[in-house]
């Protein structure tokens, strides 16, 4: 067995979390491959503690220290496993960032992931939330995952159809959560353009970008880092994990309800009901750009809270539940948050 990588004490985990939140870990160390990560999982301090697999840090609110073992997935690697005519597998190891990823893919002319350009965070993470945005999610160029069982250390793979794919969900969220390490992820592209263009702000953006006619899955992709960086904090910047709260689905009968009441409510037709932009609701209940103390929420986009620098994860949260009561209030809507809240 490899050597078990150095497991550190009292850890601070501000670098490691894109709210930029200074809490700790217990106990912290990073793997950069299964046998690393086999070693760490087989101390025996590491097996009596509660396990957090960390990638990007981009989807967390931590409330208060974590009082276990944090485990940073570093396992590297890019590479195109094999091609066709139509396609290629390409395979990334979980520590690989999500958009050099996707850099990776247009610099080899293969096409599919450049609406979900600039996500942060890591490769292992995607699957667990079926990220999405502009109109793809990754489910839509999903092959298949590996990933290693906790519990006793081997290695198995997950086609989609195991992986439980929902809109932000997967089994990994649900059934088998705190049980898998995601350690590689394998993704379908196509060498054929095939540009998804249906979500309006990347049309306008081409045009405002003087593309007419098909754009490239480099325009494409452009086009979306243009429009993430007018709306969306840059975590750099100022901390924030993206959007907070996922978009609630209501009955066609509730939506007909709430166009009623509120005519410029705007909805999307998804199986079995209406999905609302929690932006919107957030918006109307006046939360857009308020601000308490050191957190609060964005002003151009209502669904993302942000740390303007020294917040506390438990305020954010203080915060996340009164935007829930007022939206429950104002409109009989539950939000529930996207972010996980430790
Ligand atoms: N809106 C407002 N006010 C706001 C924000 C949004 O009224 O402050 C309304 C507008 O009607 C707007 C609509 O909401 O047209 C949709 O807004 P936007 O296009 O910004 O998308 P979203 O539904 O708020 C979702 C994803 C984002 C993804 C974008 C683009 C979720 C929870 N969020 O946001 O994903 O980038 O669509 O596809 O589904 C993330 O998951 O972290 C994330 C950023």
């Amino acid at each position: 067995m490899a050597p078990a990588p150095l497991l550190e004490h009292s850890v601070s985990l501000r670098p490691f979390n894109t709210f930029g939140l200074d809490v700790k870990a217990r106990l912290f160390a990073r793997f950069a491959s299964v046998e690393e990560l086999r070693a760490l999982l087989a101390l025996p301090e590491v097996q009596q503690a509660d396990k957090l697999i960390l990638g990007g840090g981009s989807n967390l609110l931590f409330t208060q220290d974590f009082d276990g073992v944090v485990l940073k997935n570093e396992i590297r690697g890019l590479e195109i496993v094999s091609q066709d005519d139509d396609s290629a597998l390409v395979r990334a190891g979980a520590g690989e960032s999500w958009h050099g990823m996707v850099q990776f893919t247009l610099d080899n002319q293969l096409n599919g992931i450049e609406n979900l350009s600039l996500i942060p965070g890591t490769v292992g993470a995607a699957p667990l939330q079926n990220i999405g945005a502009y109109g793809a999610e990754l489910k839509d160029t999903f092959d298949h995952l590996e990933a290693l069982e906790l519990a006793t250390g081997h290695v198995r793979t997950f086609t989609a159809s195991e992986c439980g794919f929902g809109y932000r969900e997967s089994v990994f969220k649900g059934l088998l959560k705190n049980q898998y390490v995601v350690t590689g992820l394998v993704l379908r592209l196509h060498r054929r353009p095939q540009p998804n263009v249906s979500y309006g702000a990347i049309q306008t953006t081409l045009e405002d970008m003087g593309i007419g006619g098909e754009p490239t899955p480099r325009q494409v992709s452009e086009a979306v880092m243009h429009i993430r960086r007018s709306k969306l904090p840059d975590p750099a910047q100022i901390g924030n994990a993206g959007s907070f709260f996922k978009n609630p689905e209501v009955s066609q009968a509730k939506f007909d309800e709430l166009k009623h009441l509120f005519p410029g409510v705007p909805g999307y037709p998804v199986p079995g009901g209406v999905k609302v932009p929690a932006g919107w609701l957030i918006e109307q209940c006046g939360w857009k750009g308020q601000r308490r103390g050191a957190h609060g929420v964005h002003d151009k986009q209502a669904l993302v809270l942000v740390n303007h620098g020294g917040a506390q994860g438990h305020d954010i949260r203080e915060l996340a539940y009164d935007i829930i009561a007022s939206v429950r209030e104002k409109f009989g809507i539950e939000l529930h948050p996207e972010v996980n809240i430790l």
